[in-house]
């Protein structure tokens, strides 16, 4: 199978998810989304931003790689009774059959950055937008010393090294490759523009246990407990991400957390 795949439909990130929703939602209100626009959200999970813009309007197909989200995200735009919203399985790296030129809008957090082959995956993206449309993108940033660069540096130390020629997402955090990719799909620098934003996980429990819930519904944290655990530094993992998650917590109770993680925001006019 594939791994990108696998490693995504092995965990359950609709338990992530559920952190990250009222970031969803405030981003997509400025997004200028109207109704009727047609909005691709890639690499979508189970809805957290597709969701609140078909709420406000537009016309939302979710795409991802994992059949496990796709059900999730079908699911609770049902219960929504979002009949502007549906979520199909598909890859970044090749997004046929969808035809060129579909979408106003193309927006990924923090989802096309986890495809394998970038300059393929900004190829299609602007292929599938029309030309004057918009693609916005999230992406973490490398050595970022907020949550989630933290959680996949700290993970990345467990695990064994990647196979000879894998990119890593988080080179997608770095202007300049991201200016190099998108070139590579024929759009112009002065096309793109950069900003830093922030997404808040809030979760209506104590920081050690919203680590539990990285440790099992988290793809790449899964997969460095299992490395760690056969390495025997499984409890030296725990303890890096409790004491991380723990100085990173903004709340003002012990029984809840919440925590800010900084991410590149990049804004292309195809
Ligand atoms: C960190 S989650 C973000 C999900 C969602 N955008 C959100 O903010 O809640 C990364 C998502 O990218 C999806 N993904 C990873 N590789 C992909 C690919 N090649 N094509 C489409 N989706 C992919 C994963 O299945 C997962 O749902």
């Amino acid at each position: 199978m594939n791994p990108n795949k696998a490693l995504w439909e092995r965990g359950d990130f609709t338990r992530i998810a559920a952190s990250m929703r009222d970031s969803g939602e405030a981003l997509v209100k400025g997004f200028g989304i109207r109704t009727g626009l047609r909005v691709m959200d890639l690499g979508c999970g189970d809805g957290t931003t597709a969701l609140p813009m078909a709420r406000l309007g537009a016309d939302v197909l979710g795409v991802d790689i994992a059949r496990n989200l796709v059900d999730a995200g079908n699911q609770r735009a049902e219960e929504e009774g979002l009949t502007n919203c549906r979520f199909q399985e598909g890859d970044a790296t090749n997004l046929h059959p969808l035809p060129d030129h579909a979408f106003d809008l193309v927006v990924t957090m923090f989802g096309a950055m986890f495809a394998p082959k970038p300059f393929q995956v900004a190829e299609e993206m602007v292929r599938v937008t029309k030309p004057r449309g918009r693609i916005v993108m999230g992406n973490w940033i490398p050595d970022d010393p907020t949550l989630v660069a933290q959680i996949l540096k700290i993970s990345s130390a467990y695990t064994p090294p990647p196979p000879e020629g894998f990119v890593s997402p988080m080179t997608w955090g770095i202007e300049s490759n991201v200016i190099e990719r998108f070139a590579g799909a024929g759009v112009l620098a002065e096309k793109i523009s950069f900003s830093r934003d922030t997404f808040t996980f809030n979760y209506p429990g104590p920081s050690a246990a919203f680590v539990e819930e990285f440790r099992r519904y988290y793809g790449p944290t899964m997969n460095a407990f299992e490395a760690a655990e056969k390495s025997g530094r499984a409890l030296d993992l725990q303890r890096e991400l409790e004491d991380l998650f723990d100085k990173q917590n903004k709340s003002q109770r012990k029984d809840t957390t919440s925590i800010p993680a900084t991410f590149l925001r990049v804004t292309v006019v195809v």
